[in-house]
């Protein structure tokens, strides 16, 4: 039996595309097999792990609890738009090369949606107490410990109050810093 697909249009990353899924297909497949948007990551599958956090309208949620035609006419940012689609080392936002320099992955596989949440957290201005406990604890490290997760958190949160613009900026300051050397 055939399944009914559904046209939807989803803005991904700063770009809108358009495409027909079925009712039962989750954004986290959307992501993955459709939109070749792999970094996202799939582990548990019901909402527990947070390994495949997104951005929805700038607000993190399990991709794999998601509809992809609940995602029709709305934005969606995955751990890709961090680095503008670049995998270089310089590519980093100010976040990514915190995770690195204080150990914070191992295997990786958690990385994607911490960096999700976490990116979230900072534009929210949310405390550095609340982000390692409340936000982090949203998810599942099986590597790490989390003490190197923690402290790239404090690092981050440290260089944006350093930073004139604040932790407000976010993004956008990595951007500056990406253009003009390191913040
Ligand atoms: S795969 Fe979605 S929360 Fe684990
Ligand atoms: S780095 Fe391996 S699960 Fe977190």
């Amino acid at each position: 039996m055939n399944a009914t697909r559904h046209a939807i249009t989803v803005h991904v990353n700063g770009a809108a595309r358009t495409t027909d899924v079925e009712a039962r297909t989750s954004l986290a497949d959307l992501l993955r097999h459709e939109l070749r948007l792999t970094g996202t990551h799939v582990a548990c599958e019901q909402g527990v792990c947070g390994s495949c956090t997104v951005l929805l309208d700038g607000v993190p949620v399990r991709s794999c609890l998601m509809f992809a035609v609940q995602s029709d006419g709305r934005t969606v940012e995955t751990v890709e738009s961090l680095s503008g689609g670049e995998s270089t080392a310089d590519a980093l936002d100010r976040f990514q090369r915190a995770m690195s320099d204080c150990h914070g992955l191992q295997c990786g596989f958690c990385t994607p949606g911490i960096l999700m949440s976490v990116t979230a957290a900072r534009r929210e201005g949310l405390g550095v107490d609340e982000t390692t406990h409340d936000v982090l604890g949203g998810h599942v490290c099986r590597c790490t410990g989390y003490q190197g997760i923690r402290d790239a958190i404090r690092t981050t949160w440290d260089a944006d109050a350093r930073d004139a613009d604040g932790p407000a900026a976010g993004p956008a300051a990595d951007t500056a810093a990406r253009d003009g050397g390191r913040a």
